[in-house]
């Protein structure tokens, strides 16, 4: 008899969450539900397909045809790739006025890193280390994209890599899952906001999930293998801090999950994603990454169809996969209607929470493009923004800042290039409108400055790398001089100069998407570009733009000074400008390890314990090491140069001992030692002495960013609780084992002072 009641009760909730519906039916329910119930199998499946009419940039084979007959009979749920108040205006009284039912569309973009005020690469922003100001970019993002039409942005990307082999790096925030977490929310908050109807915000999307960034051998689209110990503890909590911080929508990946793709991965869309973190948007597929299920062999269309959509995917990205078959899938018994319901919904509940049923135009303002894109203002953040992602690698005899009436022969192929500026997937921006370096040392020096440019080498003197760089516009572009002449103009130049600043590189698109490299070094033609000027023995400033970590052993020798800049953005120049000349003090930290050589790849701070670990960088037989390079980084994780100098105090604990329900401070003083005003990152780590199963020899659980005056000093304070000290087990519970813990506080992963906390049983 109880059995039979137990059995009751189970059947009423899962008939309600089949449905994706509660007992208790909000406003929005009762809504959709009604307007469900007007709808066809034909409507329904059409608000699954995302389609792009082929104006922006399409990153897959496809693009989709018939775009307007498709939305006036109800066979579109969304669009991308149109931009501006009219187009999507257009686009929009196509659906809400001559499809059966009026059902508005979303309009999404890929809203990177700005929209046409473009802000440094992530990975480059990641290395600022300050949330407020990513997520300031976030919400400047979101406020002009909005001001032309759109409402619906596929970022955050958060894969986390530990390969900077794999030109998607440039995307994300780095390696690690602490800052990759903070990041997250900070970009989901400045895309969405408090309130996703208002018509300033977008509703963001986490992407690719999950686990992209761990393809093989760096190599993009590739397969990934990896044990649940380590997607919970590393790879998983960026996405789960933005699903906490209320992200609508999730991107699948293009790569397999244990075996499966993740677009149709049941245990990652559903049993992971719905049922254990209780993820209330929706799910999108990546750029017809559906349809590719084919070419991992799991069936022909109507099947992997099909088991994406019992997967707990929503929405067909491109490929119309879900277009085409799962009707017949649903007449041929291999999916149900409840499954196709549920999809509906929550593409329809998305569309409600963005206030698209009461105005279908609330986006759409002609005026509102002016007034809000690319103003003075939002320039002004993409210079600061830009400034604070650069890093100082090196700086021998304090060779930086630059005193203005220099003598600069400023070299190389991204010194006068605006090609190159905005970095990879800046897809609304245009590169014509950004601040070249020299521009920007003009601008800072007035019309009587000592700077003289010479081009010096191109990005690659190879012209089938050129062309595969190249498609989406010049991006390397060989000259028609010979190599050795464009030297000899530099070397001319470098010998009449005070100091020579070479701003060297990778093009924007040597990462980013498809745009995996096997080796990470600088190409031939600037590595010889280098070697000559460091020849010339005057002093010699490597400016470095990049979109990954690269192996620059050689390079680090030969310059006196180095500053990391990534792709800094449309005001590149000016913001380069300011920190050269110390206008800015850099205060940016690596949040991914820079190798020595790409044989050291993976290299990670956080890496797992071995039984034979080498002490220091000499070579040891048996030891866990190598024959030709030692174990340690070019440069470590969260190192980064100042112009000032940072004093650590020694750590002061509040006490020594905690239960699991207590907290512990633990303290430094810190002290700006130098002569000029500065930031630094100061970070906390912390390493279980013992465990069940094997650890990282430390991890991120804190950083402050703090501001200095000269000579000032603060007393910096980090909270430990249970969550810093718990993990994930094998059975996937997140937990503390009691014992004791060493706390590091540094300047980086490598420099730390360290002090020992025991958690009792
Ligand atoms: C990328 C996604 C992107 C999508 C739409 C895909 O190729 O992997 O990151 O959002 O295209 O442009």
């Amino acid at each position: 008899m109880t059995m039979k009641r137990f059995d009751l009760l189970t059947l009423i909730i899962v008939v309600f969450s089949a449905c994706g519906r509660t007992s208790h039916e909000t406003e929005m329910d009762k809504y959709i539900s009604k307007l469900m119930s007007q709808m066809t199998i034909e409507e329904k499946i059409g608000q699954l397909n995302l389609i792009t009419p082929g104006g922006g940039i399409p990153t897959g084979a496809a693009v989709s045809t018939d775009v307007e007959t498709k939305i006036k009979e109800g066979n579109v749920g969304g669009i991308f790739g149109i931009t501006g108040p009219e187009k999507i205006r257009q686009a929009q009284q196509l659906a809400v006025e001559h499809s059966r039912l009026k059902i508005p569309l979303l309009f999404g973009s890929d809203i990177i890193h700005g929209y046409k005020t473009i802000f440094p690469i992530p990975l480059g922003l990641s290395c600022s280390w300050d949330m407020e100001l990513i997520e300031k970019t976030a919400r400047t993002a979101a406020e002009e994209a909005t001001a032309d039409g759109l409402n619906w942005n596929f970022s955050p990307m958060v894969d986390i890599s530990r390969d900077p082999r794999w030109g998607r790096v440039a995307e994300g925030a780095g390696e690690d899952p602490y800052l990759g977490s903070e990041i997250a929310k900070a970009m989901v908050r400045g895309y969405q906001g408090n309130d996703l109807t208002s018509n300033n915000t977008l509703m963001a999307t986490v992407k690719h999930f999950a686990l992209y960034g761990a393809s093989e051998a760096g190599r993009d689209y590739n397969t990934v293998d990896m044990s649940r110990l380590r997607m919970y503890n590393v790879y998983l909590p960026p996405f789960r801090a933005a699903i906490d911080a209320g992200v609508g929508c999730v991107m699948t990946s293009f790569n397999d999950v244990d075996g499966i793709p993740a677009s149709g991965n049941k245990w990652l869309l559903t049993d992971l994603l719905r049922n254990n973190w209780k993820f209330d948007g929706f799910v999108v597929s990546d750029y017809t990454s559906v349809n590719e299920m084919v070419d991992h062999g799991l069936g022909d269309l109507q099947a992997v169809s099909a088991l994406a959509l019992k997967a707990g995917l929503d929405m067909d990205m491109v490929g119309e996969g879900f277009l085409t078959t799962l009707k017949k899938s649903l007449e041929e018994g291999k999916l149900s209607l409840n499954d196709i319901n549920r999809a509906c919904r929550r593409i329809l509940e998305a569309k409600y929470k963005l206030g698209l049923f009461s105005d279908p135009y609330r986006y759409i303002d002609e005026s509102r493009p002016e007034k809000t894109i690319l103003t003075a203002q939002t320039r002004e953040i993409a210079r600061d923004a830009a400034a604070r992602s650069f890093v100082l690698l090196k700086n021998d005899k304090n060779l930086l800042p630059l005193k203005k009436d220099r003598n600069i022969a400023l070299i190389g192929p991204l010194a006068n290039n605006k090609n190159n500026m905005l970095g990879t997937w800046a897809v609304s921006g245009d590169p014509q409108l950004s601040i070249t370096v020299l521009e920007g040392l003009k601008n800072a020096t007035g019309n009587n400055s000592n700077i003289h440019y010479a081009k010096g080498a191109n990005i690659s003197d190879d012209p089938e790398f050129a062309q595969k760089v190249n498609v989406f516009g010049t991006r390397i572009d060989i000259d028609e001089r010979t190599p050795q002449a464009m030297i000899n103009e530099a070397l001319m130049l470098a010998k009449r100069s005070d100091v020579v600043v070479a701003v060297i590189g990778e093009a924007s698109e040597m990462s980013g998407e498809s745009s995996s490299r096997s080796s990470i070094s600088l190409p031939d033609s600037q590595k010889k570009l280098i070697r000559a000027l460091a020849n010339t023995k005057k002093p010699l400033i490597l400016v470095l733009m990049t979109g990954r970590p690269l192996a620059l052993e050689e390079e680090i020798q030969l310059a006196d000074a180095i500053l990391l800049t990534w792709h800094p953005g449309i005001e590149a120049g000016n913001a380069i400008a300011d920190v050269l000349f110390g206008k800015y003090n850099p205060s940016g930290k690596l949040t991914m390890t820079f190798p020595r050589n790409v044989g050291q790849v993976p290299i990670y701070y956080n890496h797992r314990t071995t039984g034979r670990p080498n002490s220091g960088d000499e070579f040891q037989k048996f030891r866990s090491n190598y024959l030709d390079v030692p174990n340690s980084p070019q440069f470590s994780f969260g190192y980064g140069l100042s112009y000032t100098t940072f004093a650590y105090s020694n750590i002061m604990l509040s006490k020594n001992y905690m239960n699991s329900n207590e907290k512990i401070t633990a303290s430094i003083k810190l002290t700006n030692t130098g002569k000029v005003d500065g930031e630094e990152v100061v970070q906390l780590y912390i390493y279980d002495k013992i465990r069940s199963i094997t650890q990282p020899v430390k991890e991120l659980k804190g950083f402050q960013k703090i501001f200095l005056k000269a000579g000032e000093s603060k007393d910096v304070h980090f909270t430990i609780g249970i969550n810093e000290l718990a993990f994930y087990h094998h059975d996937m519970s997140f937990k503390a084992e009691a014992g004791e813990f060493v706390i590091y506080i540094g300047t980086n992963s490598d420099e730390t002072i360290s002090d020992v906390i025991t958690l009792t049983e």
